[in-house]
């Protein structure tokens, strides 16, 4: 990982290199550090499986948190909307809370839509080969649509909620994402299984 993604507007700032590094810091917690980004439509899974995974590891006793679209959007992305351009800074704010996360030598699961691929590519980019599992929760509109847990679906289509991704607002599947759970198809089991095989896989 580079020590700079995005041009600084602050100047006088100078990289601080600590003596207690990533690696350090992995070998102290006893696995690898890792990002497990899922994107997917609203209501294909996500949350619930990074949540079902975090389970998982838990009891591995691996350091984990889970970043989440909906608690993120009440406070750090609080001040975005659902406009291109905001899910494009909301996502580059993840991805760099992301990076740090990776840096402290923990494994993070984000559950965003994330829809443009564009901006999925920039996370990768950024967090570098190896640090990045992209998780395509794939799951056709009808199924979400049905599904419709936050009742939004409902309202998007009275045009109540404006810019819906599916409805509205554009999805752009991932094209070579690392693992595709197919979550109209899948138990949450059997999901959270792939993703545990993936890690192991990788040997993270
Ligand atoms: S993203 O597109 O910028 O990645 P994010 O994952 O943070 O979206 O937030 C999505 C969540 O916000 C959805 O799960 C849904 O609960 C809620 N939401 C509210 N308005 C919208 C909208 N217009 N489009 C999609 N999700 C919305």
């Amino acid at each position: 990982m580079s020590e700079t993604t995005e041009k600084a507007k602050s100047s006088n700032v100078v990289w601080h290199c600590p003596a207690i590094t990533r690696e350090l810091r992995c070998q102290l917690n006893n696995h690898n550090s890792v990002v497990l980004w899922f994107t997917g439509l609203s209501g294909s899974g996500k949350s619930t499986i990074a949540h079902g995974v975090e389970d998982q590891l838990y009891q591995r006793q691996y350091r984990t948190y889970v970043l989440d679209g909906d608690n993120v959007r009440h406070g750090l992305c609080g001040d975005l909307g659902f406009s291109n351009q905001d899910r494009q800074e909301n996502i580059r704010r993840i991805g760099e809370v992301a990076r740090l996360f990776v840096d402290a030598g923990m494994v993070v699961l984000t559950a965003f839509i994330s829809p443009f691929r564009q901006d999925r590519a920039r996370v990768r980019e950024i967090l570098g080969e190896g640090n990045f599992y992209e998780i395509y929760c794939r799951c056709s509109l009808e199924v979400c649509e049905e599904r419709d847990v936050k009742g939004l679906y409902k309202k998007a289509r009275q045009g109540l909620v404006k810019e819906f991704t599916g409805i509205s607002s554009p999805y752009e599947a991932p094209e070579s994402p690392e693992l595709i759970l197919d979550t109209d198809q899948l138990t949450i089991a059997e999901c959270v299984e792939k993703v545990i095989a993936l890690l192991d896989k990788t040997g993270s």
